[in-house]
Parts: C-alpha cells; sequence; structure tokens
C-alpha cells in the first residue's frame, strides 16, 4: 500500500455527519471504470479525507492490489502520511465486504457513478 498521489484524485462526493466532513477522492480512470461497471484498474486509490470541525483528522485508504474481485488493500494514514500501524486493518475489509463486491466495495459507489 503506497501513499495516494492525492493532486491527481478527483473529489468525487462529501459526506457530512456532525462535526465530521469526509471528501472522497479516486482517479479519473477509475470513475470512468465504474460509470463503465468495470473493474477499476491495478493500483487505484480510493480516498476518504477525514476532517473533524474543518481540521484533517486522517486519510483512509483503499487500494485495488489485483485483478481478483476481492484484491484490496485498506490503510488508515495520519496527516503527515505516515502510516498508524496499530490500526486493524482487519475491521476495515470486514466492514466494507458487507458492501457488495461488484461496487468495488465502495459505500458511495452510486456517487461516483454520478459524478460528472
Ligand atoms: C463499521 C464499518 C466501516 C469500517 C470498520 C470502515 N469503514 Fe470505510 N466506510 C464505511 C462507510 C459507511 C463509508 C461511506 C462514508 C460514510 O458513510 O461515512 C466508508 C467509506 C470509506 C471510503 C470511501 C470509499 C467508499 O467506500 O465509499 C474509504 C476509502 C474507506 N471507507 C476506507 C476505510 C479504511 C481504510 C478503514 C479501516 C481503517 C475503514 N474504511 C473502516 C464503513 C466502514
Amino acid at each position: 500500500m503506497t501513499f495516494p498521489p492525492l493532486e491527481q484524485l478527483e473529489h468525487y462526493t462529501t459526506v457530512r455527519r456532525g462535526v465530521t466532513r469526509e471528501h472522497m477522492l479516486t482517479n479519473r480512470t477509475a470513475l470512468d471504470s465504474i460509470k463503465a461497471g468495470q473493474s477499476v484498474p491495478i493500483g487505484t486509490h480510493v480516498v476518504l479525507v477525514d476532517y473533524q470541525s474543518d481540521v484533517l483528522e486522517r486519510y483512509l485508504v483503499a487500494q485495488k492490489t489485483g485483478d481478483g474481485i476481492d484484491d484490496w488493500q485498506y490503510q488508515w494514514f495520519r496527516p503527515d502520511g505516515s502510516i498508524k500501524a496499530d490500526e486493524n486493518v482487519e475491521r476495515c475489509y470486514s466492514c466494507h465486504q458487507r458492501s457488495r463486491q461488484d461496487r468495488q466495495f465502495m459505500f458511495t459507489y452510486s456517487d461516483a457513478v454520478e459524478f460528472e
């Protein structure tokens, strides 16, 4: 898992909940794949930029790591780009797995489909 190239990603939707604001980002090719109902390219990052009361708190990142439909990795990065090593990333996977396989395990899949 590599830190995502944030400047190359598109902000496709925002989720707000109380003091939490989450910006969801991915790259243009991935958005085109999602719209076409195809798997995103290997190496694709999907990023949740988490702000608490307008302060950057963390980056939650999903990365497509292989051809298989289940080939996704999850990681948590601090604002300085370092990995939060003690985070149990199995939790990320098990919760995202409940989202449908054919939706790239993304909760905000339909937002990505609708993003122009
Ligand atoms: C208990 C369930 C749960 C867990 C655990 C969880 N997520 Fe999520 N994740 C969600 C939901 C729901 C969303 C949609 C945004 C929202 O509602 O806040 C989301 C959104 C995301 C997104 C934006 C793309 C998408 O799927 O919509 C990424 C990237 C992401 N999470 C990564 C992670 C990482 C990395 C971890 C572990 C450190 C993690 N998540 C743990 C439920 C979870």
